[in-house]
């Protein structure tokens, strides 16, 4: 991210997810609330830049739609990034929604950008503290999208702004309401691409050091190959160089052949590492409009050992 500038990377993820929910049926994920934190500007630009992106990258399906509204929507099907943003999202909520039954009290939702979960899922809110941590500028900046849009912070939403690069975890999560006996899960989502390995690894030791055994953490990450010449799969390049544009550059990648020995040095146990075959069969299998999972892109979700 750039010094002192909110991610715009959230706001575009915030863009994907408020699209899905208005355009595509059946949804692989569904949040109503993410169009209320764009304003109208912020929207109709985010349709104009993926239109150039669909016109730039794609000329030849670009060529044949017939409108603009034809011209997005080949756009979100074939980019990496919309498959990536909502699926991952699924999963970490089907995923929480079973810890929770499972006796987890809290919820940590790291580098959480425009997500609405707070106010999308009052079901699960109910039986939750829930901490929102992000980067400064990126909290400030929803903060303020949060008052436009008239949402009230519930009194079990913690709000803490932390530098994953600057500041570790455990220490942040010391000045909030954390219980470090309590049963937590963390989501992690779309953030370890942009952190140095070091930074993610101190995230990773902070969470095993905080939370007691049976916690978990959710994360997303590119696959090692994506930042190989000649072995990144096209729509990777595609999604690298934007976010590179944008002055985000993604900069990290895991072998998920040795996943489980990074995270068991850190003090976590990997559980399920879902392999972009396994996140199809899982979250895009039967749809017919072109939404498929994203290569070289897992889902891992590990517990405190
Ligand atoms: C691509 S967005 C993902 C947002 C959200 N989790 C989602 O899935 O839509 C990346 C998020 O990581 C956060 N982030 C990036 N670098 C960070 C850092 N060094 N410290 C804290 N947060 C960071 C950004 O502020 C942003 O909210």
């Amino acid at each position: 991210m750039q010094d002192g500038e909110y991610s715009k990377t959230a706001m575009g993820t915030a863009f994907m997810r408020a699209y899905h929910a208005a355009h595509v049926h059946p949804p692989i994920f569904t949040d109503v609330f993410a169009r209320r934190l764009l304003t109208e500007e912020e929207y109709q630009a985010g349709e104009e830049r993926h239109l150039k992106a669909f016109h730039l990258f794609y000329p030849d399906l670009a060529a044949v739609c017939p409108d603009r509204a034809a011209a997005l929507a080949g756009w979100m099907q074939n980019a990496g990034a919309p498959a990536i943003v909502l699926a991952r999202a699924r999963y970490a909520e089907d995923l929480l929604e079973q810890a929770v039954g499972e006796g987890v009290k809290q919820y940590v939702i790291l580098g959480a950008g425009m997500d609405s979960f707070a106010w999308r899922r009052p079901d699960l809110m109910a039986r939750l503290q829930v901490f929102e941590i992000d980067h400064p500028a990126t909290l400030a900046h929803k903060l303020g999208r949060l008052r436009a849009a008239g949402l009230e912070t519930p009194p079990n939403l913690h709000f803490l702004p932390v530098d994953f690069g600057r500041e570790n975890l455990a220490g942040a999560l010391r000045r909030v309401a954390y219980d470090p006996q309590a049963l937590t899960f963390f989501s992690w989502l779309g953030v370890t691409y942009y952190l140095p390995r070091e930074a993610i690894f101190t995230t990773w030791r902070a969470i095993a050091g905080m939370a007691p055994t049976g916690s978990g953490v959710v994360f997303d990450y590119l696959e090692t190959g994506a930042f190989i010449p000649g072995k990144v799969a096209p729509r990777v390049a595609i999604l690298l160089e934007i976010v590179s544009r944008v002055g985000e550059p993604m900069i990290t990648g895991f072998d998920p052949a040795h996943l489980a020995a990074d995270l068991a040095r850190q003090g976590l146990r990997l559980q399920e590492n879902l392999s972009p075959a396994a996140i199809q069969a899982r979250f895009f299998q039967g749809r017919d409009d072109g939404y498929h999972a994203c290569e070289q892109t897992d889902f891992a979700w590990a517990v405190v050992a």
